[in-house]
């Protein structure tokens, strides 16, 4: 097989220009700590749950090569099409990529040796129907493999959130904390993978920082602004506007005192296994 000979990318450099380079750094440091743990094997049928616009999909197809497939699976028909762009341009023939729902997938039951979903279980609406579905397509033996940002993420941010509703809107104070602790912690995390049937096997925390320059850098960020409006669920509408001004007061006194606004992204990988 050495089909890999024929290909020069200089050739291919104007078909590859508009798809190579949209990755967004917040999910790719998710995707790091995945393909540092994740033990590589031949022969692998794998699924990859709200594969997006194809990270890390392609790069586990990749790094599995020929003698293993991988199907992604995500309801985002734009971001499916990206991926089928990218399998075309970049010639991929273990990968294919379906519109759909992990709660439903459309794989028969015990048919996957390796199931990943890198910041997407976290983000659908069922995660207890995907694991439950996870766990019907998964081989005796298969592992599942799912990285987070769990509860703690950001605390500076929900910390001036706080510091500003207790002078604005203090009653909202607990919707707030409630909030945060959506995004579930290890504890809810392998409950819900063994209520799904699955035994969790290991569990490795990580952390980084995010630095802006200040509270306006941060505010407008890509990233906040698909947080925020899980924020703003949590505080009266007719607050919004005074919370965050003095929000943005208190991240620019931290700035001022720091050189710069600085945040914690919590971050999870977690593997499990369905037992022989
Ligand atoms: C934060 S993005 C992560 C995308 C990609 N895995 C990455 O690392 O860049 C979450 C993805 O989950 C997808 N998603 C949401 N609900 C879903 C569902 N029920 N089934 C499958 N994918 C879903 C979204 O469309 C989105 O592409």
């Amino acid at each position: 097989m050495t089909d890999y000979l024929q290909r020069n990318l200089i050739d291919e450099i104007d078909e590859l220009a508009p798809i190579f380079d949209e990755l967004t750094l917040w999910s790719s440091r998710f995707g790091l700590l995945l393909l540092d743990h994740l033990e590589i094997r031949q022969g692998v049928v794998g699924l990859d749950l709200g594969c997006g616009t194809g990270f890390p999909l392609l790069e586990l197809a990749a790094l599995h090569g020929p003698s293993s497939h991988f199907t992604g699976i995500d309801p985002w028909e734009a971001a499916v099409n990206v991926v089928r762009q990218k399998i075309e341009a970049h010639r991929i023939r273990n990968v294919d990529v379906r519109v759909g729902d992990a709660a439903t997938l459309p794989l028969p039951d015990a048919s996957v040796d390796l199931i990943t979903s890198n910041l997407g279980i976290n983000n659908m609406a069922n995660p207890e129907a995907v694991l439950r579905e996870a766990f019907r397509v998964a081989r005796d033996g298969a592992r599942i493999v799912l990285t987070t940002n769990p509860t703690g993420t950001m605390p500076q941010v929900y910390a001036a959130m706080r510091e500003a509703l207790a002078g604005c809107a203090p009653l909202a104070i607990s919707d707030l904390d409630a909030q945060e602790r959506h995004r579930g912690t290890v504890e809810s995390i392998t409950s819900e993978l063994s209520e799904a049937g699955f035994t969790v096997s290991r569990v490795i925390p990580a952390a980084f920082e995010m630095r802006f320059a200040d509270a306006a850098a941060l505010l407008h960020h890509l990233l906040v602004a698909s947080l925020l409006p899980g924020w703003l669920s949590a505080i009266p509408s007719e607050s919004h506007r005074e919370v965050f001004e003095r929000v943005e007061e208190i991240l620019d006194q931290r700035a001022a005192v720091d050189g710069y606004l600085r945040t914690t992204i919590e971050c999870l990988y977690v593997e499990a296994t369905r037992a022989r």
